[in-house]
Formats: structure tokens, sequence, C-alpha cells
């Protein structure tokens, strides 16, 4: 065989094992990680000593388009976990037909306290665009030449208000979870502009047991005046973690003002916790995760030590 036959046929091996080894790490990505949920398990120790400890679930970013039975079939198990109070951070939809089987899929934990506010995937549906653009482009960008919304977020907002739960959209509300009062604030999204921090600004009551801030999108602004207005739990999604990480390196872009190192999971943020969640869904423009499992958290609120 001539050298050059040689070495064609090397090139062609070489070819072949990387078109393999890519088609295999997409259908890893789009089929088994995508659809690899788990739930994040913290405790906090934040609230008065003498509190009875108050179980929170944490739900983000389902993202929901017809078909995602597996996605709906997890979500449904999360009530026997029995939350005391239920949060969910945004980006529910992505779909006009996506609000019946999200509202089918919380089924009883609709029946707890709970709150919300909005993400901009629940008002404009998804566009097709390069999946690797979020490398490089801030997504907040596709939004701004978009007028009006035209997902059906008013019947989305609905039914979890009918069932009781309050929308946190630049309002604030107290009530009582699990033998807890709770004081919260929450603002609609800032990735496409409509927070409005001053409907909700000024201390949060310090007599309160739990002060809490919630929002779609971790903007540090916004971070910034939840604590210093005295919230000491902050609740937000948007990030998905990055979404496609990687091994020892982690999250690449966090798709808003955050850093990295706190695109997912819980962390300080001054005198405040933080809870980042990775979420429980991708785009449908970007089917895809790796090293970045869908997830929901419950966070274990506990009181400090006297
Ligand atoms: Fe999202």
């Amino acid at each position: 065989m001539s050298t050059v036959r040689r070495r064609l046929r090397g090139a062609a091996k070489a070819a072949a094992v990387t078109g393999a080894v890519g088609v295999a790490g997409i259908g890893y990505a789009s089929v088994i990680e995508r659809n690899w949920f788990r739930l994040r398990r913290y405790e906090i120790p934040l609230l008065p000593p003498g509190s009875p400890r108050l179980r929170l679930l944490h739900l983000a970013d389902a993202h929901l388009t017809p078909g995602r039975r597996l996605l709906l079939d997890w979500i449904r198990g999360l009530d026997s976990y029995e939350p005391d109070l239920v949060v969910n951070t945004g980006d529910s939809l992505a779909h006009e037909r996506a609000v019946e089987p999200f509202i089918d899929a919380l089924g009883p934990l609709l029946d707890r306290p709970g709150v919300f506010v909005h993400g901009s995937n629940d008002l404009f549906s998804p566009q097709f665009k390069n999946p690797a653009r979020y490398l490089w482009r801030n997504s907040h960008e596709d939004y701004d030449k978009r007028k009006s919304p035209d997902l059906p977020w008013r019947e989305l907002s609905a039914a979890m208000t009918e069932s009781g739960w309050l929308d946190l959209n630049n309002h604030a509300e107290r009530f009582k979870a699990g033998g807890v009062d709770v004081a919260a604030a929450g603002i609609h999204d800032s990735h496409i502009k409509l927070d409005r921090y001053s409907r909700v600004a000024g201390p949060a009551d310090p007599g309160a047991d739990l002060r809490l801030g919630v929002m779609h999108s971790p903007e540090p602004t916004n971070l910034d005046r939840f604590v210093a207005d005295g919230y000491q739990l902050l609740l937000a999604g948007h990030t998905h973690g990055g979404q496609l990480c990687l091994p020892f390196f982690g999250t690449l872009v966090t798709n808003c003002g955050i850093d990295r190192r706190r695109a997912r999971g819980l962390h300080r943020y001054g005198s405040a916790w933080l809870h980042v969640s990775a979420g429980l869904g991708t785009s449908p423009t970007a089917p895809v995760r790796f090293c970045c499992r869908p997830e929901a958290s419950l966070l274990d609120l506990v009181a400090c030590e006297g």
C-alpha cells in the first residue's frame, strides 16, 4: 500500500471515530442527561431559635413543551417530600400548550403554600437560533425586538393563584407556611427589563421569621438591593447552571451578571444565602445538558442555635 493511501485511510478512521464520539456525546446530552433528574438537598440555619423546620421546594426553568412525559412524571413525584412551601422562579413554559400539563404535574403541590415569579420564557415563545451562540451572547438581546408576549402567562398565573399560590412579580406578601411567618418579596424578570424593585423596596420586617427574596434571574444589582433591605434567603433560576459544563471547570456562562461560581447551588451573597437552581429543563432550541443534570432543590430551613 502506498504511503498516500495509508495516510488517507488513517485520516478516514480518525474522522469516523471523531464523528462517532460526537454523535454519542450529543445523544448522551440530549437523551440521557437531559432526563436524568436529581433532587438537591440543603439544610440552612437561618430561622429564629425555637422555630420549627421549614421545608422549601424550589422549582425553576421547566421550559415545558408537549411530550416531556419523564419531566412531568418527575415533577409529579415531588409532593411525596411534603414541602411546607413551594417556590417557582419561572420559565415554566416553552410552548402555547404547556400550561395545562404543567399545572397537572404540580398537582397536589398546588394545595401547599406557594409563591411564584415569571421568567422571559413564560411570556415569549422560543425562537430557533444557533445553540452554541449562548457561549458568546447574552440572550436578553434576543427580546429587544419582540414587543408582545405570545405565550399564555396570564393563564399560568391564574391557574397558580386560583390554587392559592402568591404572585410575587414586583410584589410583596406576608404569609404563614409550616408555622413560620414569612415576609416575601419578588420581582419580575430583569432579563427582559420587567423588574421593578422600587415596588417592593424598603426594609423587610425584622419581626418575620423568614425574609425571602424571589426572582428569576440572579442579577447582582437586584441581589444587592434585596440584601440591603434585609432579606435572608434569595432564590433564583435562569442560569440553567450553565447547561453545558466542563468537568473540573464547571459553568462556562451564566447568561446574566452572576459569577460562574454561583451559577448554581447554595452560596453566601453578602449577609444572605443565595440559592440558584440549575433548573428542570432546557430551551427547546438547545435541548442538551452536559455535566449539569436537571434538578429541583429541597431546602430545609432550620433554626439558628440560640
Ligand atoms: Fe430558563
